[in-house]
């Protein structure tokens, strides 16, 4: 396949960016979407020119680092993949992709296609765990009964990878996705219940600071979440908030 790429080159975090074309030849439709940049980034680089810098690690779609904006849509035209999931055979011969980065305030560009997802971090540092009874009391996990419906919810939930789709596929770039999905696999648990007030009072409160919008309740998140997260967690984050400030 013969393609034109259109990708978002910016060289720092405060330098004004801008979209440069580049022509690409020889494209498989079993190539992955990341290992054609690799292709052009080869090219680009025995040419003396700086490469495209784009965020991956696992290249399996579970470490959420590969979060590119493909044709306006993230993660691009296919539905459940991550970026490093979806393969050249979507596209066909002629095609021109145009590549950028998430777009969203709370996520500033780093440079080129990377985005700064630290504000996800701090979401989760604020509540996004468990304590521990350590004193010698600790009662085994595995002798607390978990309702099933219960805790496949709170699996669907957990598989959320922190990527940043949602973000970037909602008009007012809200986290509420993100954020619920990481509320909801506690809420849903016996074990998430000790800090369960304080939890979801200052997860809302960190995703607040960090800038990210209000939910626009178009549902964008969940069509483009890589991972099929459920706008059911927003409902239920709601919920927990509710009832965590009526106890004040
Ligand atoms: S909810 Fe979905 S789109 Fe949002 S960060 Fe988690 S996996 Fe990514
Ligand atoms: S590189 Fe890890 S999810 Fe894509």
């Amino acid at each position: 396949m013969k393609l034109t790429l259109k990708i978002w080159r910016q060289e720092n975090a405060n330098a004004k960016g801008k979209m440069v074309t580049y022509p690409i030849d020889g494209v498989e439709g079993d190539m992955s979407f990341l290992e054609m940049l690799d292709v052009l980034n080869e090219e680009l680089i025995n040419k003396g020119e700086e490469p495209v810098e784009f965020d991956h690690d696992c290249r399996e779609g579970i470490c959420g680092a590969c979060s590119l904006q493909i044709n306006g849509e993230p993660h691009g035209p296919d539905k459940l993949v991550t970026t490093c999931q979806l393969h050249m055979r979507s596209f066909k011969d002629g095609d021109t992709i145009v590549i950028e980065p998430f777009r969203a305030k709370a996520f500033p560009v780093v440079k080129d296609l990377i985005v700064d997802r630290g504000a996800f971090d701090r979401i989760q540092q604020a509540g996004g765990y468990v304590s521990v009874n350590t004193s010698g009391n600790t009662i085994d996990a595995n002798s607390i009964p978990v309702n099933k419906h219960d805790a496949d919810d709170s699996f669907a939930a957990a598989t959320c990878i922190g990527c940043g789709a949602c973000v970037a596929a909602c008009k007012n770039a809200s986290a509420m996705l993100f954020t619920s999905a990481k509320v909801s696999q506690y809420a849903l648990l016996p074990q998430g219940q000790v800090e369960a007030t304080e939890r979801v009072q200052n997860m809302v409160r960190q995703m607040d600071l960090e800038g990210f919008g209000n939910c626009s309740n178009t549902g964008a998140c969940e069509i483009e979440c890589p991972k099929g997260i459920s706008l059911e967690n927003i409902a239920r984050m709601n919920r927990e908030y509710m009832s965590a400030t009526s106890k004040g």
